[in-house]
């Protein structure tokens, strides 16, 4: 399917380059269907899996997944270690194919500090797919924003303290290229699912001119109908910048 024409593509001006999802409503979406919320986990990687085959053939080049947050260890424990076993298979069982269709899997988020076989399976994705070019496809793992510009700041303040930076020489840029997302595009459109009108920690510094969308539809349901639905209520956004 090659991807549709947009109505400004011709001049750039709408082009969805960088889609970031706040995956939400498994939990809604179990229990409407009377089932556990692993169940509802489970449904909720077949939509990635949907939306990571349907995205590069749409024009998006960069996909951000909110997959597990840094206030998600609140859950009860069962459900956290749900969630990373299923992070854990998901990891294992596709990164063949994503390295076969040209994904290249990166992760932001302190992701260092999950369970040591985890990370390894972090590291090992990220150096059999870095070379690829066709989809960047982000996880937000162990993910806060407010985490991340925390880390930022602290490392920007060790290279002032070490003399390698003047404080006064610390701009946008210098901030932003201590991030986690470092290199990659902004987001122009943060996604969230099951109708929650709230960023929830996720990319508040990255998101600062992100077009927000929030669909009613809960993330298993999610499909690339959907997808396309977002594109077009995207392509009929003014973006202004601040300017006029
Ligand atoms: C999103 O679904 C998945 C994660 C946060 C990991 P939820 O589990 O938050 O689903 P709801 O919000 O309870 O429906
Ligand atoms: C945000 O969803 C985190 C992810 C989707 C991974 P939550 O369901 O955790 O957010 P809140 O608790 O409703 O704000
Ligand atoms: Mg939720």
């Amino acid at each position: 399917m090659p991807a549709p024409a947009r109505p400004d593509d011709g001049d750039g001006a709408a082009v969805l380059r960088h889609l970031a999802i706040i995956m939400d409503g498994n939990g809604r979406w179990a229990a409407r269907n009377r089932l556990p919320r692993l169940a509802g986990h489970r449904a909720g990687v077949e939509a990635l899996r949907r939306v990571v085959e349907a995205a590069p053939r749409l024009g998006i080049e960069v996909l951000t997944l909110y997959a597990f947050s840094s206030e998600n260890w609140k859950r009860p424990a069962e459900e956290v270690s749900d969630l990373m076993g299923l992070l854990r298979h998901y990891i294992r069982s596709e990164v063949k194919s994503l390295n076969e269709n040209g994904v290249r899997l990166d992760f932001i988020g302190n992701w260092q500090a999950l369970k040591p076989d985890l990370v390894s399976l972090i590291e090992e994705a990220r150096a059999l797919t870095g070379g690829n070019t066709r989809l960047t496809m982000v996880m937000a793992l162990n993910y806060g924003g407010q985490d991340e510009i925390v880390r930022a700041a602290r490392a920007l303040a060790a290279d002032a303290a070490a003399g390698r930076i003047d404080p006064a020489a610390i701009d946008v840029a210098a901030l932003a290229g201590r991030l986690d997302t470092a290199g990659l595009p902004p987001p122009d459109v943060v996604l969230r699912t099951s109708g929650e009108m709230r960023l929830s920690n996720f990319l508040l510094w990255q998101a600062a001119y992100a077009e927000i969308v929030v669909t009613e539809t809960l993330w298993p349901d999610f499909n690339a109908a959907h997808l396309m639905a977002v594109l077009d209520e995207f392509g009929k956004r003014e973006r202004r910048f601040g300017g006029r």
